[in-house]
């Protein structure tokens, strides 16, 4: 795995924008696989920023997006599909048809499961990004997770229901299930760069970068992938 340690937040986004940009100016149809949450907000400030002063464009680039909260979707402002376009597709010129994610109001969600499935066995993701959770999970991929793990619906942990309850109202409000790309669907990404900030996410990045390989830290897998970056901060990197 390639680490990179920077100051604080603002360099991590930078960092992994250069990355970004150079996938994207290189293909200009790239797949991207895209992920929410506070970590790659900057990141999206800078995809954004380089976009409307008229660096990289996305116009033929399609994205993935790994989870979406059960019971969830575009009218609600807590969905993940929210945050894409708040966040990043609406200031970019990326087709809106041109990006996925799983349907969180999908009334069959193991038929969702094996729509989405199909769609990534056909796409292989040039770039993927990732952020952490706080217990090592990727995507929603909870600690216990199979490796072998394709597009599912989980039990969020009681840990990710607390950490993800400061973006809503009350932690009532937080769905207890989500669907999310399982880690062989992540793995298969051609290239890989994990974010993770602040001191929360010292342990986390521990399990990711020095422990051992083991589904009981889901991020552990990413010692096997081949062309995987780290990007964190010094306070993420504290334990290593
Ligand atoms: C959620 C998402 C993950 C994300 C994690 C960390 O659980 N499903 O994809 O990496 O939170 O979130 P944050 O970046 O807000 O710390």
């Amino acid at each position: 795995m390639n680490i990179i340690v920077v100051k604080d937040y603002d360099a991590m986004s930078k960092e992994a924008f250069k990355i970004m940009k150079a996938v994207v100016t290189d293909k200009k149809d790239a797949v991207l696989g895209l992920a929410t949450g506070s970590t790659p907000i900057g990141l999206y400030k800078e995809m954004i920023a380089d976009c409307k002063a008229g660096g990289a464009s996305y116009k033929d680039v399609r994205a993935f997006n790994l989870d979406e909260y059960v019971g969830l979707d575009y009218s609600s402002d807590q969905s993940y599909v929210y945050f894409m376009r708040a966040n990043l597709f609406d200031h970019i010129d990326i087709k809106l048809e041109n990006t996925n994610i799983e349907n969180g109001k999908a009334a069959d969600a193991e038929a969702e499961c094996a729509r989405y499935n199909a769609l990534l066995a056909a796409n292989t993701i040039d770039l993927q990004i990732l952020g952490i959770g706080s217990n090592g999970h990727i995507a929603f991929n909870e600690p216990g997770t199979p490796f072998a793990s394709v597009t599912h619906v989980v039990d969020l942990t009681e840990n990710t229901i607390k950490d993800n309850s400061r973006l809503f109202k009350s932690i009532d409000e937080v769905p207890r299930k989500a669907f999310t790309m399982g880690l062989s669907n992540i793995m298969a990404a051609k290239k890989i760069v994990i974010m993770a900030n602040g001191a929360n996410k010292a342990k986390a990045v521990y399990g990711l970068v020095r422990g051992e390989v083991t589904e009981d830290v889901p991020a552990s897998i990413l010692q096997n992938h081949a062309d995987c970056t780290l990007i964190c901060d010094e306070a993420a990197a504290s334990l290593l």
